[in-house]
């Protein structure tokens, strides 16, 4: 397994490039299915999690080609020749839940494995079944799959109250609302910049789809979609990981591609703690308003509050704040496995239940950790990036499914980081 070394090297200056958005991408993709046509997506990542749903959509008989060193991803699928999601794949991402709605809409039946959890929650997907059965689905559940049947082989459009808000759930339901017969409305839909992005992509389809972004999304369905061509969203998470890496060591970064719409409550944050945030022609340029940043408290919300994807990157910077801060997960259940690993580099970390206590201290040290999740991994790599002496990071097979050429674009900024095979 790979693991990272880098050595805390001072301020940081320069330019990085943000690629599209993993979690919209992971969502587009399986829109392919919905259609005959072919769907290509532009401006997409070259991530792990990206070759997994490649990996499973072609197990179901789509025609997935990834070109231009993987920035186009060209599908089609004429026909879907096998209806099952098997375990083997969905156990390694849990986004492949997203295959259901579609196979459900366009074919009438489908077999996926439920998800399991992962090291982040129990994450189950009620709210995704809760929506297809309201949808006139007959769903049995058996030896760890979820077997889908939609009567008479098409759903139906119905009115779909989610209890609390799901980006899959949401996100799974709108695919599936685009080829029921009849009016589907979501209420507390998922209001996140990626379901603004599918309900575009999937409108370029012929699809009939008003109030992606707000809490309400009404789609007229249609009896078939088109092929279309999409670019992918600019990724909102990369994007806020990166502007911390100036706030966390000094020195000026502009994140390219970067704009204050996908980061607004983040933004709004970094500048309370004393970092300035500035949208220039080309993204997003960030550097410290003075010496050190300050104490700020942090809730995790659904967008467009504080992004929960970005609690762990953020707690790493306020390890290193003048001052006390708590951060409160209220997204996910066991989302601070991070605190541990940066307890290791000398932070000041009390954890009680979904609430952390940061206390800043004026240096971290450098010392051997272990990447726990994709966005605990990250958090490390940038406590990293500060501290003082070496920092070995391992298990970053974590990293590598969310952050694209990561040492590459840090490197560009000044950053003394390598990749070590061990
Ligand atoms: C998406 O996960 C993202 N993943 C996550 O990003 C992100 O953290 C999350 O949304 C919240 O923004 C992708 O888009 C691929 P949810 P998702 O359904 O859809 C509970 C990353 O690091 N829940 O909004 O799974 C759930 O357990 C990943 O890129 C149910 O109880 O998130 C969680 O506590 C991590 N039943 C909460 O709701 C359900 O049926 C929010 O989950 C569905 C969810």
């Amino acid at each position: 397994m790979d693991s990272i070394l880098v050595k805390g090297n001072g301020a940081l200056s320069g330019t990085i490039p943000i690629a599209g958005a993993k979690n919209a991408c992971l969502t587009l993709m399986p829109a392919t299915l919905l259609s005959e046509e072919p769907l290509t997506l532009t401006n997409a990542p070259r991530l792990s999690d990206i070759a997994t749903m490649t990996q499973l959509l072609q197990s179901l008989g789509a025609e997935v080609a990834s070109l231009q060193d993987g920035l186009v991803l060209a599908m089609s699928s004429h026909n879907i020749a096998n209806h099952t999601a098997d375990y083997d794949i969905v156990r390694k991402m849990r986004a492949s839940i997203l295959v259901l709605g579609p196979m459900l809409a366009r074919d009438g039946h489908a077999v996926v494995s439920l998800p399991g959890g992962c090291a982040i929650g129990a994450r189950p997907v009620d709210l995704h079944l809760q929506a297809f059965e309201a949808m006139g689905a007959e769903l049995d559940l058996r030896d760890g799959y979820v077997h889908a049947k939609a009567p008479g082989g098409r759903l139906r459009g119905a009115v779909v109250n989610f209890p609390f808000v799901s980006v899959g759930a949401t996100e799974n339901a709108l695919m599936a609302a685009t080829l029921a017969k009849g009016t589907t409305v979501l209420k507390n839909a998922a209001r996140e910049p990626e379901i603004v992005d599918l309900a575009r992509c999937l409108r370029k389809m012929g699809a009939q789809i008003e109030g992606e972004g707000t809490s309400t999304i009404t789609i007229q369905g249609v009896d078939r979609l088109n092929g279309a061509t999409h670019p992918v969203v600019t990724d909102r998470i990369e994007l806020g990981t990166y502007m911390l890496v100036p706030a966390i060591c000094g020195g000026e970064v502009e994140c390219l591609g970067g704009t204050l719409e996908l980061v607004g409550a983040f933004a709004e944050k970094l500048d309370a703690a004393g970092v300035s945030v500035t949208q220039t022609e080309r993204g997003l340029k960030v550097s410290r308003k003075n010496g050190r940043v300050h104490a700020v408290d942090v809730v995790t919300e659904p967008f467009p509050g504080f992004p929960t994807d970005l609690q762990a990157q953020m707690m790493a910077l306020l390890c290193t704040a003048e001052g006390t801060s708590v951060l409160e997960e209220r997204i996910f259940e066991n989302r601070f496995m991070h605190a541990p690993e940066l307890t290791r580099m000398g932070a000041k970390i009390e954890v009680h239940g979904g609430t952390a206590k940061v206390t800043g201290v004026a240096r971290l040290k450098g010392a051997r950790v272990m990447a726990t999740d994709l966005r605990a991994s990250v958090s490390l790599i940038l406590a990293a990036l500060a501290a003082e002496g070496e920092t070995v990071v391992s298990r970053v097979y974590h990293l590598d499914r969310g952050y694209e050429r990561l040492e590459e674009k840090l490197r560009a900024c000044g950053a003394q980081i390598e990749r070590i095979s061990q």
